[in-house]
């Protein structure tokens, strides 16, 4: 059997490892979630990740090599996630990769996180029609980037400060929700009505974003309404989000023609930026581009699917961890 690439990503709080091919086609898929770990500190703690990693990456390998019937053997190559990220998690994930492949004799591809989640949208089955405009929304980015068929990137925006997936866990913080905020809000803000003036930031900043003021404005309104429902609360900062990540994706539509939006990361699993995500399209006559709802947060198909790009492009170095990479790199 050829044409089988091992994907591992350790960048953040998730072991993600899956076997993908070259169609996107997902033979086998497992994470190793560490959201009990982190929970108990509202957020991710970097050390305890990097130990997670540790104890879940071989098993993680083995069990997913046990579900698809495979062995070392059968596989062409391995990717693994170099960055963006936290580093110590990159180390462990970069580390392994490179032992498994000396020891396998496989090449080993450092593949860019966020390039992952870009090729996500093509997971399953291809989607993503070209030139596209790919908003990306996760607990790390929030960026606009206009993206060509040969794998030309440019970015068009990004956040000033912090991510709408940051923003989406500080706020449920506030809210007692617990850790990961995003699923917490989502379920909460439909059984609420929006009747919380709050801001929509950024406007001034071209295709630019901001949360940062957006969080602010939240935390000064519960603590001089600490007995508004917090259902309303949670329904207006969504109706904000939303309003902000749509806004600017049809401004980037309307500056740089493309044939489909993509929208892609943790932040892309609310139903309700799906729905409105769908509303701009058939408004701006563009195709949507989504990829389901598993491949949306972190996982080691997304990084599996973006190495074989690496591979046509004969990208493969020694993988160096490296927390500054943009979309633009490889
Ligand atoms: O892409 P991702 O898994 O990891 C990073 O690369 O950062 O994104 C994680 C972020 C977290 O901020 C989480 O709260 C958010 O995605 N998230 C969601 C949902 N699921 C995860 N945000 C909104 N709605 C969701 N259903
Ligand atoms: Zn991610």
């Amino acid at each position: 059997m050829a044409d089988l690439m091992l994907g591992i990503e350790t960048s953040c709080d998730d072991t993600g490892v899956a076997i993908v091919r070259p169609d996107g086609s997902v033979v086998a898929s497992a994470v190793a979630s560490q959201v009990e770990l982190h929970d108990r500190y509202g957020g991710v703690y970097p050390e305890m990740a990097s130990r997670a990693h540790v104890d879940a990456i071989l098993p993680t390998v083995r069990q997913v090599l046990d579900d698809a019937g495979l062995t070392p053997a059968d596989l062409t190559a391995i990717g693994v996630t170099r960055g963006p990220g936290l580093i110590g998690s990159l180390v462990v994930g970069t580390n392994s990769a490179v032992g498994l492949g000396d020891g396998w004799g496989l090449p080993v591809y450092g593949v860019n996180h966020l390039r992952g989640h870009l090729r996500s949208a093509d997971l399953d089955e291809q989607r993503v029609t070209y030139p596209a405009m790919v908003l990306l929304v996760s607990g790390g980015h929030t960026l606009l980037a206009h993206v060509q068929e040969d794998g030309d990137v440019t970015l068009v925006g990004s956040t000033r400060d912090d991510s709408v997936g940051e923003a989406y866990d500080k706020v449920a913080r506030m809210l007692g929700l617990g850790y990961p905020g995003g699923p917490a809000i989502d379920r909460l803000a439909p059984t609420g009505t929006p009747d919380v003036d709050l801001p929509r930031p950024a406007r001034d900043l071209g295709l630019d974003f901001s949360f940062s003021g957006l969080k602010s404005a939240v935390s000064r309104f519960l603590a001089a309404h600490p007995d508004h429902p917090p259902e309303n609360v949670a329904a207006s900062f969504v109706e904000a989000c939303l309003d902000v990540l749509v806004s600017k994706c049809r401004k980037a539509l309307a500056q740089h023609p493309s044939r489909c939006l993509v929208v892609v990361g943790g932040v892309a699993a609310s139903p309700q930026l799906r729905e409105r995500a769908a509303a701009l399209c058939t408004e701006a006559g563009v195709e949507l581009c989504l990829p389901p709802l598993r491949w949306s947060t972190d996982n080691g198909a997304m990084i599996g699917l973006a190495a074989w790009d690496y591979h046509a492009r004969g990208l493969q170095e020694r993988p160096r961890p490296d927390t500054s990479l943009t979309i633009a790199d490889w």
